[in-house]
């Protein structure tokens, strides 16, 4: 099977004249929850400079709505935060990983609190939510259901205010440099400028999110086109557990994207699924019913829209009390008045959505990348938390925790490498002879999608992913290489990163948490307990596949 990626380590082409170079101790790419509280944390010590594609607020994480999960409450503990992660990641999570999740969770969530205070409470104490497959009430949330934007805000306010951060807005970081087989920093395009910089540094912090881009619809925002996983992997670092992509259970059905996404904390404040028939089909599917793991939710919900022969189900909170619906999910509430519904009346369309990448970078316990001087954090990274299907609310912990971890991983590691970067020189390939026309570019990239929702969307099989992979390989093509614009650059990375999302889920010959083949229904513990990793590997940039980590 062939990798369905250019063989060169950059994308980017020569150009004429010399880059201008700039020089750090640490790059962090990516402004999510991983990235902010990686360049505030490394600030303390370091000269950071944090680059987004976009502007600060455009990420995933700001979109968040649920909120944070943490054994914060004396009902809840560490030890029952694992069970509850490990139960919901179906065999898969890396227990050493998760134990440090779960532990380290509580203080890292208290910290962030005091950098921002408007955490939900009631009377002096937190208001903690239930969400699916939590075996307590455990989600942190604030503004109601405005974790995210809230949480990002004050994160980028303490980085503005209080640290050395040199922001970089707009530059899209189009591929890592690698020299002595380590990462020495990236080089970026400003966007508005269309000059390439060559940022080097002692060590780079990937946490550019995910890859929901690679599907017609998602929840994630137009920038997550995987760039982190796909420029990684062109560098040399490992990836991993590509096939485990998780689908939301209660995407506003429509035809846009991003898709709305209803927080599954309407489900923990009560709210039903209803099918067609207006029956509540998860009771006696799974004991938490609405509330069980989202695989189990989003298989059972595939079976009820086929059964029906309709593209989706409903999510139904009429029954529950209005004034507190609107006070507890504001966004929600006034989003879907915007669309003509009123949740305290109606019955809200909903479809599963992809949503996450569970996959990405392998990382240690540290954060630390298979590629030495580059760490991974959020949701570009696979710490193996998530094993094969995500508890809710971990996803900012994760990043919370992990890039803490990294802070105290660069206190020990940066300073020893610097200096000797300014003496590197890169060698990008050669200038590009055709030309990749703009309409081709969104033509391709739309096809890929189809593609993507068509065969290796929630349901898999052999069929479909062969199909797909011979697709992808005739779009990759298409395409003149290597790249010369910002559009070609997110398309090459979505390409590469679809092609191992297909690989993985050929290879694996399961079922297993968000991975569900057609053709292997059983999950298979004795063949498949074990991460699929895929890496290039010596000077012919061959690509290997291995199995298991940690
Ligand atoms: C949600 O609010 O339902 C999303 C939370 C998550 O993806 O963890």
């Amino acid at each position: 099977m062939p990798y369905p990626v250019a063989k060169h380590p950059y994308m980017l082409a020569a150009t004429d004249g010399e880059p201008a170079r700039r020089f750090y101790d640490i790059i962090v790419i990516g402004s999510g929850i991983g990235g902010l509280t990686a360049a505030v944390g490394a600030a303390r010590r370091w000269k950071v400079a944090l680059i987004s594609k976009s502007v600060l607020r455009d990420t995933t994480t700001f979109l968040a709505q649920g909120g944070i999960a943490a054994a914060l409450s004396e009902q809840d503990s560490p030890q029952l935060h694992l069970e509850d992660t490990m139960r919901a990641g179906a065999g898969l999570c890396k227990e050493e990983a998760v134990r440090i999740l779960v532990n380290e969770g509580p203080d890292r969530v208290r910290e962030l609190m005091e950098i921002c205070p408007k955490f939900d409470r009631s009377g002096g104490d937190l208001v903690l939510a239930s969400e699916g497959a939590h075996s307590v009430p455990r989600i942190a949330h604030a503004g109601g259901d405005a974790t995210g934007s809230e949480v990002a805000s004050a994160l980028a306010q303490a980085m503005r205010s209080g640290s050395r951060v040199q922001v970089l807005e707009q530059e899209f970081v189009v591929d890592l440099l690698t020299s002595g087989g380590r990462c020495v920093g990236a080089v970026s395009l400003n966007l508005r400028t269309g000059e390439f910089t060559l940022d080097y540094a002692s060590a780079t912090v990937l946490a550019t999110g995910g890859s929901g881009q690679v599907y017609s619809l998602t929840t994630n925002p137009a920038v997550a086109t995987g760039d982190g996983m796909a420029m990684a992997w062109r560098a040399g670092a490992a990836i991993g557990d590509m096939e485990f992509v998780q689908f939301h259970p209660t995407g506003l059905y429509a035809d846009e994207s991003p898709i709305f996404l209803i927080t599954e904390a309407l489900r923990g404040e009560g709210a039903y699924l209803l099918n067609h028939a207006g029956e509540r089909f998860m009771v006696g599917v799974h004991p938490q019913a609405e509330l069980g793991p989202r695989d189990v939710v989003v298989k059972e919900m595939v079976k009820q829209m086929s059964a029906a022969g309709r593209e989706f189900l409903y999510l139904d909170a009429t029954h529950l009390d209005c004034q507190k619906i609107r006070q507890r999910f504001p966004t929600v509430y006034e989003t879907l008045r915007d669309r003509g519904f009123d949740i305290c009346r109606d019955r809200i369309p909903v479809a599963p959505v992809c949503h996450y990448m569970i996959g990405g970078v392998t990382t240690d316990l540290w954060g630390r990348t298979t590629l030495p001087g580059l760490y991974a954090s959020g949701e570009v990274s696979n710490t193996g938390v998530h094993g094969a299907n995500r508890l809710a609310s971990n996803s900012l912990l994760e990043g919370l925790v992990f890039s803490d971890r990294i802070v105290r991983d660069l206190d020990r590691y940066a300073g020893a490498s610097g200096g000797s970067a300014r003496r590197l020189t890169i060698e990008l390939p050669a200038p590009a002879t055709g030309k990749n026309e703009p309409a081709q570019l969104a033509d391709i990239r739309r096809r890929l999608q189809k593609l993507m929702t068509a065969d290796v969307g929630i349901v898999r099989d052999e069929r479909g992913l062969n199909r797909a992979l011979g697709r992808i390989g005739s779009l990759l093509e298409e395409l003149e290489p290597p790249g010369a614009s910002p559009e070609e650059y997110e398309l090459y990375n979505l390409i590469t990163v679809a092609g191992h999302i297909t690989r993985a889920a050929l290879l694996r010959t399961e079922s297993r948490g968000a991975h569900l083949r057609e053709d292997y229904p059983q999950r298979d513990d004795a063949r498949w307990k074990h991460h699929i990793n895929f890496r290039l590997k010596g000077d012919r940039r061959e690509g290997e596949v291995f199995g298991g980590y940690g």
